[in-house]
């Protein structure tokens, strides 16, 4: 359901400094470069609502953290989530959304990302598993996934999920204001491929905040100094996927979500919600 959010009255100093920084945007498109549309500079009042947002959304991972375990099944992590998040006042934003059936994706070794939540699916020890929540909670929207290593995993796997771990958190540290997107596409294939694993460049991060999906697209390939300016205000998501052998993938066709590594090798990812400031770049997920 879509309802419109009062506009906002804004103080004469926030008014100021969206002014200079709009101006400022004025100036780069001027030289060429592709910037962020008026809309997606968030307010403070819109920045805090995201926050609220994501300390339920960080509450949701942080319980699976305490619970996940050999022996349980998918689907009874969907529970956790379903039940923590409605008993936060907020909505699990995956359920319903675009004919998504369950409250989180679960995606499990050579599984990519949106992977479906199931009874039939068991986690064993030696399993890799991301699960990625997304939270709404008073129209507010915030998105982060970490992986879990079930019981002792093979050095291989381990490997890859550190590799990933490090991608979003060099990504990261390539964000600051009035850099580039593709500063942090940059940085996230440098280490990858240095690595010798693959970047999957089908599905990205993406702005979030006052919708699930906002622009811009997130790649996590690129060249630096180029896509999109990053401006403060501005909140996506860095969620690095990456796969231990070939980039390519397939979506399974009996449920039309789930993504796969078309090698069956295993994939790994983690996801951050980041604000762009005026100093510098900030995680506001967990
Ligand atoms: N949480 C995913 C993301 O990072 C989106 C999943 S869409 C869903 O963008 F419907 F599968 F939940
Ligand atoms: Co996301």
């Amino acid at each position: 359901m879509k309802f419109f959010k009062q506009k906002e009255r804004l103080s004469p100093e926030e008014s100021e400094k969206r002014e200079a920084i709009f101006s400022k945007i004025k100036e780069y498109r001027a030289k060429g470069c592709r910037v962020p549309a008026h809309k997606l500079i968030k307010t403070e009042g819109q920045i805090a609502g995201i926050r609220r947002s994501a300390e339920v959304n960080t509450g949701v991972l942080d319980l699976v953290a305490s619970r996940i375990c050999a022996g349980m099944t998918t689907e009874e992590i969907d529970r956790l989530v379903y039940d923590y998040t409605v008993g936060h006042g907020a909505v699990p934003a995956p359920l319903h959304y675009e004919g998504f059936p369950k409250s989180v994706c679960t995606s499990v070794n050579e599984e990519v990302c949106h992977g479906i939540p199931s009874p039939k699916v068991v986690l064993r020890e030696g399993d890799i598993v991301n699960v990625d929540v997304s939270t709404i909670l008073d129209g507010y929207y915030s998105d982060a996934s970490r992986m879990f290593m079930i019981g002792k995993v093979s050095e291989e796997k381990r490997r890859l999920v550190e590799c990933a771990r490090k991608c979003l958190e060099l990504g990261f540290k390539a964000a600051r204001p009035w850099g580039f997107l593709g500063d942090i596409g940059a940085a996230v294939q440098e280490y990858a491929e240095g690595q010798g694993y693959s970047v999957v460049r089908e599905f990205g991060g993406h702005g979030v905040g006052l919708e699930f999906h906002e622009n811009p697209f997130v790649s996590h390939v690129g060249r630096r100094g180029t896509d999109m300016l990053l401006v403060p205000g501005m909140v996506f998501t860095i969620e690095p996927m990456i796969n231990m052998g070939t980039r390519k993938i397939y979506i399974d066709a009996a449920n039309n979500w789930t993504v796969l590594t078309d090698d069956g090798k295993p994939s790994a990812q983690w996801e951050y919600t980041v604000l762009i400031t005026e100093t510098g770049a900030e995680i506001i997920t967990g």
